[in-house]
């Protein structure tokens, strides 16, 4: 069972500079809500009530954000604005939501392991909130892959197929078919933002995954890679060695926020749903 979910958010969001010098990238509001709080939902749809979020310096709008704010509150009581409000007050009553800060931000891989101290040793999902998912009124990304960990019990990424050129940005993953769901994949091997020649396939990693706990040992001892970071696809790629890794293909659609384009496609998209 799936109780926990870990959002690292700690980088530092330097496409959106100068909006994320003093604001976190998570923070950004797409129409009235922040990034993350897409991503808090989600988890909660998934059936997941503990929320762990790795920070870093200058991200204390986080933690704010899902707090009461007594002052305001007190100030909007009785108007016509306090439904504003309602979502995020019930999200905050159903979750709980616990901290750590990542001092020196060597990567995606290093974040997870930060958050170590927060998860424990039981299988996790993780939300890259920049990545923004939706499923219209179906069954949201996270909840989709929860059931299938329910089933599989073992490590599941969520997987997009991207155009060829872009296959560069993203940890691409080798598959072979599993029966009975053409969605779903057993990973051989993966790669992260490989030239477009070298690229096993034009599925991409996106910003969900579920994993296990023993993701934490490798992590350990996963050197730097691409970049100089250390890399999730690095660590995942030895437990697809060892074990069993699933790509998920799945319903949906995803906006990299993380984008300016991204950003802007998002917030159309939302915009034009409003009325639905
Ligand atoms: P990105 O690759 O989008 O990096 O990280 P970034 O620093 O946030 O943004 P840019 O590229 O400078 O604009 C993917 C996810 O991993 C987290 C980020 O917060 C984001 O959710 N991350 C990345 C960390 O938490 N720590 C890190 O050291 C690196």
């Amino acid at each position: 069972m799936i109780r926990k979910c870990l959002f690292p958010a700690a980088g530092y969001g330097t496409r959106f500079l100068p909006a994320t010098k003093a604001t976190p990238k998570e923070m950004l509001p797409v129409l009235t809500k922040p990034l993350i709080q897409y991503g808090v939902e989600e988890a909660l749809e998934a059936g997941i009530t503990t929320m762990a979020i790795v920070t870093g310096r200058g991200k204390r709008a986080i933690e704010d954000h899902f707090d009461i704010s007594y002052e305001l509150e007190h100030q909007i009581k009785g108007t016509s604005k306090e439904p504003l409000l309602r979502e995020i007050r019930d999200l905050i009553e159903q979750c709980t939501f616990s901290y750590t800060r990542q001092r020196e931000m060597k990567g995606l891989g290093h974040a997870i392991l930060t958050g170590e101290t927060l998860i424990g040793s039981e299988p996790f999902a993780v939300i890259l909130a920049d990545d923004l998912c939706t499923n219209g009124h179906g069954d949201g990304v996270l909840r989709q892959m929860v059931q299938l960990f329910n089933e599989h019990q073992c490590s599941i990424v969520a997987v997009e197929e991207v155009p060829h050129e872009e296959v560069s940005k993203y940890g691409v993953v080798a598959v072979e078919p599993m029966e009975n769901n053409s969605d779903l994949y057993r990973v051989r091997d993966m790669v992260e933002k490989p030239d477009p020649e070298e690229a096993p396939s034009r599925l991409a990693i996106i910003g969900r995954y579920i994993l296990t706990p023993d993701i934490f040992d490798i992590l350990r001892r996963t050197p730097p890679g691409k970049g100089g970071e250390i890399q999730i696809t690095d660590a995942l790629r030895e437990q697809a060695r060892n074990g069993k890794v699933l790509a998920y293909r799945f319903r949906g659609k995803r906006f990299d926020c993380g984008s300016v384009v991204g950003f802007v496609e998002a917030t159309n998209y939302f915009y034009d749903r409003i009325s639905e």
